[in-house]
């Protein structure tokens, strides 16, 4: 490289008119406008115009410029003439005019434009961008959303360390670290037959920094999960990872509230207000049907479960009858669902298992259209309509079912009607700490108790009792954690817990989880050994890195703040990860594969 780079494209401006510049970087656009060459000159920074003169010596290498091309120019800035100016362009009132051009490097045909105005941007196909995500990486969208993660990893880190915070790093290459996901498995050469398992998060890792005496921990970590994928989920993502030793909740909750408002001051330029709302599990779900609430959106969840048994619809009364419950969303129709979307009610509900959804139009006090308004007399359509926020041109939403499968209904129509009919406001932003979550989820299929959390949560101390002598599932199912989760606009962003610290109650925990003796031995003897030598109170949470950064962003999915994402199916097409490995490799490793044969 003969040019020397002085400034960046993006840094330009009208007060260094007449200076020399050096710069670097890609040929965004090229236009030939009568001999003279206009080249936008691209660089991480952002762009700048450069003028090659018809006259001057570099104009037969300008004109083979093209897009993509790498080049170097010298020149001096110089104000666009007037009606030539660029107001969408932060450099768009000066230009630069070359003297000395060095053409470093040039470049094929892309196969998609980079450009969002391009008349085939739109329709370029995931798997196309996904298989050249270097070249849509050079887009300002994707870049500015890599520097906002920067950003906030950087924001994070600075403002842990000035809070007495250590970064450990933790091994990739471990054990099982039970987060509820499958594991990712490495083979060993050296024992064979036997795997490493990567860490779903580095918890028991952290825990046992702890007992190591460390106290304040942090790590910006990558954790890998098998599991299915969604638009806020990738096989291996980042968590700023954290643990603490001798601290309550509220030392947690005022830590992360600080580190939050700083990195809004610091990445967005906005004030966050502090502390957050705290909002308890089973508020949560009665208010919301969910533990993730978004709290932009004004619309709340009423429980009719006793108005709806004294309904003569049959369908209620057995359904109540069983253990079922009924809830309803109610909203002002700000322009009426028409016929086909009431019908199609039923179906947008089904994925959740609802068999089915009541609807009822109020269109005044005791006047209600709907096929079931038969089954409500007068009496108990006033009770009901003392319980609806909205009880003229009101819609309600009603599912009798249990309540899992209640919740997780109503609160998807929550978002869908809330943000259609102006309910969410989207210029908040809204933080919560949701609390008291139970400490074990019962699974219907398996019939049996998972940890909600993890297997290393503090049962809460009220419930101490109900964790160490009672053995009944009702007992089980009542058990609250020591567990919380930050949630902001809806997005889980962080979740964490007070820990065990003794290793009589992580053994009860084992055995509440129908662990044996023998299995909690084998995954976990060395941290149960570890705990019998002097652990200290201690807690922490896990931040997800890349759906802050997403939410930073102001981004649909994930993978937009994610370098190289994996697809829905935790495949790499750029690099067509994963891949048959060497028949020589699987030999060293003393493996034989089974892969059942793909069905027509
Ligand atoms: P948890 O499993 O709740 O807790 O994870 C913490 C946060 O990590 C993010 N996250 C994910 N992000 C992207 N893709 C995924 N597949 C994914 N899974 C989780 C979420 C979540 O809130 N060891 C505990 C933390 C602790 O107790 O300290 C843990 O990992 O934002």
């Amino acid at each position: 490289m003969k040019i020397k780079r002085t400034h960046h494209c993006g840094d330009l401006n009208k007060n260094q008119l007449d200076q020399e510049v050096g710069l670097c970087g890609w040929v965004d656009r090229w236009r030939d406008h009568g001999g003279v060459v206009f080249i936008d000159l691209r660089d991480r920074s952002g762009i700048v115009q450069v003028v090659f003169d018809p006259s001057h010596k570099s104009i037969s290498d300008a004109n083979t410029l093209r897009q993509e091309f790498v080049i170097a120019v010298k020149g001096k800035i110089r104000n666009r003439p007037e009606g030539m100016k660029n107001t969408n362009l932060a450099t768009g009132e000066i230009e630069v005019i070359v003297s000395d051009l060095e053409i470093l490097n040039r470049s094929q045909q892309l196969p998609f434009s980079l450009h969002e105005d391009s008349p085939s941007a739109g329709e370029v196909d995931e798997q196309l961008r996904l298989t050249y995500r270097y070249l849509e990486l050079r887009k300002s969208k994707l870049q500015n959303n890599l520097r906002i993660r920067h950003e906030f990893v950087k924001t994070a880190r600075e403002y842990y360390f000035e809070n007495g915070f250590w970064e450990i790093e933790t091994p990739i290459l471990y054990k099982t670290t039970p987060e509820g996901a499958r594991d990712y498995l490495v083979p060993s050469r050296v024992h064979p037959g036997m795997f490493y398992a990567l860490p779903q998060s580095p918890q028991t890792l952290k825990q046992l920094c702890m007992i190591s005496g460390m106290e304040r921990y942090v790590q910006i970590a990558r954790c890998f999960r098998d599991e299915d994928l969604r638009a806020d989920r990738q096989p291996e993502f980042t968590q700023v990872d954290v643990e603490m030793s001798f601290v309550t909740e509220e030392d947690i909750y005022d830590i992360h509230e600080k580190l939050m408002a700083k990195v809004f001051k610091n990445v967005l330029k906005k004030e966050l207000k502090v502390p957050f709302e705290r909002v308890p599990y089973p508020t949560a779900m009665e208010l919301y049907g969910s533990d993730k609430p978004d709290l932009r959106n004004s619309l709340k969840l009423v429980d009719l479960t006793e108005q709806g048994k004294k309904s003569s619809f049959q369908v209620y009364q057995t359904a109540l009858s069983q253990g079922s419950i009924l809830k309803a969303l109610c909203f002002e129709e700000k322009e009426p669902l028409s016929r086909s979307e009431l019908d199609a009610l039923p179906k947008k509900v089904s994925p959740y298992g609802a068999k089915g959804i009541t609807w009822i139009r109020i269109k005044s006090p005791g006047d209600w259209q709907s096929p079931q308004a038969k089954f409500f007399d007068e009496t108990l359509k006033k009770e009901i309509e003392s319980k609806l926020p909205f009880k003229q041109g009101a819609m309600v939403l009603l599912i009798c079912a249990k309540s899992t499968v209640v919740n997780n209904a109503l609160s998807a129509l929550r978002l869908e009607y809330g943000e259609r009919f102006g309910y969410t406001d989207k210029t908040q932003d809204r933080f919560a700490w949701v609390t008291d979550f139970p400490l074990f989820e019962y699974n219907e299929e398996d019939k049996r108790f998972y940890a909600a959390h993890h297997p290393f949560t503090r049962p809460h101390p009220e419930d101490r009792d109900l964790f160490m002598n009672k053995n009944d599932d009702e007992s089980t199912a009542k058990i609250r954690a020591c567990a919380y989760d930050l949630v902001w606009n809806g997005f889980e962003i962080g979740g964490g817990s007070l820990r065990i610290y003794d290793s009589s109650v992580q053994a009860r925990m084992f055995q509440k989880l129908g662990i044996s003796e023998e299995e909690a031995q084998r995954k976990f003897g060395f941290f149960l050994r570890a705990l019998q030598f002097g652990t200290p109170p201690h807690g922490g949470i896990a931040l997800g890195v890349d759906r802050i950064a997403m939410l930073l962003a102001g981004c649909d999915a994930i993978r937009d703040v994610i370098a190289f994402p994996k697809t829905q199916k935790a495949s790499c097409l750029m690099s067509e990860a994963p891949s048959q490995p060497d028949p020589k490799q699987l030999e060293e490793l003393f493996i034989r594969t089974v892969v059942p044969k793909k069905e027509d």
